[in-house]
């Protein structure tokens, strides 16, 4: 059925005007004053409403085998809980063991989400390890529709690889066209850093920062960006949270290294007195790189107006407090990592962004949705309210008032790091090409309308 979008105020990253859209089947076919739709057809009237691109999430992981736990939610629910918040696309992290096969992990995740997705779905491909076989099995992962790579420099066993594997990975990105995206932090720092502070008792989740300060991340950028311009890769920092870590990339970038930058809507809310909480209750805001000192946020926002900060993502890895995140009690480095916000992401991002004053609506549509579409190769399906895009949109009402809470969250996952945080604004109507999935915080689309978004390399 026929869809019209009437009378909201379209927001795109280059543009601000009151205008309607038409979509037929998927996409958009018209924008325009006064358009009319025929008989039959879903109007939605957004008079004194946003309308901006379905925001696209780089950086989360639904699948997560991790820490000795898997993550809670399945794409029945992170698609839902997504979707409500106004997020149309999710990148997820294709994450399999270092022991395990490249291609198996890649078809693993695969099968977790086809027929399982509400809303549009790719996968950054994991190279947790660089051998002879997993070098021919990532080229076929690029021919089935996969354009970047994920590499950690830190989990050391786990996901993490070496030198050689690196320097290898970054050869055949450069060689394929394909961007790596980088988990960057030295984990032989990070390793000894941990088993000095629990020899001397420190067990802590506040010691968690201890482990991983901001030098440790600095070094990661800094090693990725030798890597990177001796390969002439193309490369893009994930979860960076720190000053530190954000001069070396810079620095690289004054070089020529190619480098796109991604920071997490938790760094530009939150700060490590929170994992610094008496009890246990720091373990909630316990992830890798950890909360930093406040002092860094306006580093971070200030990033983002420039535009040397290119993408705010939620590295959405949902662990329950109970059961999980508890498993760490007598020892910090057994908290699994990670701080669910998948669906707090855009509402925070308005409040605490635009609505405060520390960037305008347009940096949070492109930070959020046109860049992320760009860098990875979606643009202009994706990211985008044009003739010919997919009919991904975000009505948003900026009159609404809400409370954020585990009560009444989608995300499957006992608590929230925002619990009592009161927001402005939130998605009033999210479509999924052309068909409506969420209205006003409830799901009310197709369960299983997410189709894989087949990407094609682009970084000669
Ligand atoms: O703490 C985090 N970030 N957990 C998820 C895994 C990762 O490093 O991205
Ligand atoms: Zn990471
Ligand atoms: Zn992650």
């Amino acid at each position: 059925m026929p869809l019209l979008i009437k009378n909201g105020e379209i927001v795109t990253a280059d543009s601000r005007a009151r205008a309607d859209i038409y979509c037929e089947g998927e996409t958009i076919t018209r924008i325009g004053h006064g358009l009319e739709a025929p008989p039959g057809s879903q109007v939605v009237d957004a008079a004194g409403k946003y309308v901006f691109p379905g925001f696209i999430d780089p950086h989360v992981h639904i699948t997560l085998p991790f820490m000795g736990t898997l993550a809670k939610d399945t794409y029945e629910t992170g698609s839902r809980a997504a979707l409500i918040g106004g997020t149309t696309t999710l990148i997820e992290m294709c994450c399999p063991a270092r022991s395990e096969d490249t291609l198996g992990g890649f078809e693993h995740w695969m099968a977790q989400a086809a027929g399982r997705s509400a809303c549009d779905f790719t996968f950054h491909m994991g190279a947790t390890r660089f051998d002879g076989a997993t070098e021919s099995q990532l080229r076929e992962i690029v021919r089935r529709g996969i354009s970047s790579f994920k590499v950690f420099l830190a989990y050391k066993g786990a996901f993490g690889i070496d030198d050689t594997e690196l320097y290898r990975t970054l050869r055949l990105a450069r060689e394929l066209g394909v961007v790596v995206t980088a988990h960057c932090e030295n984990e032989t720092l990070v390793l000894e850093r941990q088993n000095e502070l629990i020899a001397a008792g420190k067990t802590g989740p506040g010691m968690h920062y201890e482990s991983r300060p901001p030098q440790v991340e600095a070094e990661g950028v800094h090693h990725l960006m030798t890597f990177a311009e001796l390969t002439g890769a193309s490369t893009y920092i994930v979860h960076l949270s720190c000053r530190e870590a954000l001069a070396e990339a810079l620095a690289a970038r004054m070089r020529g290294v190619r480098v796109d930058i991604e920071t997490l809507i938790q760094y530009l809310v939150l700060d490590k007195t929170y994992a610094e909480r008496p009890g246990f209750e720091g373990a909630k805001f316990v992830m890798s790189p950890p909360l930093r000192d406040a002092s860094n946020q306006p580093v971070l926002w200030a990033g983002l107006r420039d535009g040397t900060i290119q993408t705010v993502a939620t590295d959405h890895a949902p662990f329950d407090f109970e059961g999980q995140k508890r498993m760490g009690e007598s020892d910090f480095t057994k908290i699994p990592n990670g701080i669910p916000s998948l669906e707090e992401r855009i509402n925070l991002l308005y409040t605490l962004g635009v609505q405060a004053g520390r960037i305008d609506l347009q940096t949070m549509v492109n930070a959020a949705s046109t860049r992320v579409a760009k860098i990875f190769d979606l643009f202009p399906r994706k990211g985008a309210i044009q003739p010919g895009s997919d009919a991904d949109l975000v009505v948003f009402d900026p009159a609404h008032r809400g409370v954020i809470s585990a009560k009444t969250q989608h995300m499957n996952v006992d608590y929230s790091a925002f619990e009592g945080w009161k927001t402005e604004g939130r998605p009033s109507v999210v479509t999924v090409r052309g068909e409506i999935a969420a209205r006003e915080g409830r799901f009310v689309g197709d369960p299983s309308r997410g189709r894989f978004l087949r990407r094609t390399p682009s970084r000669a």
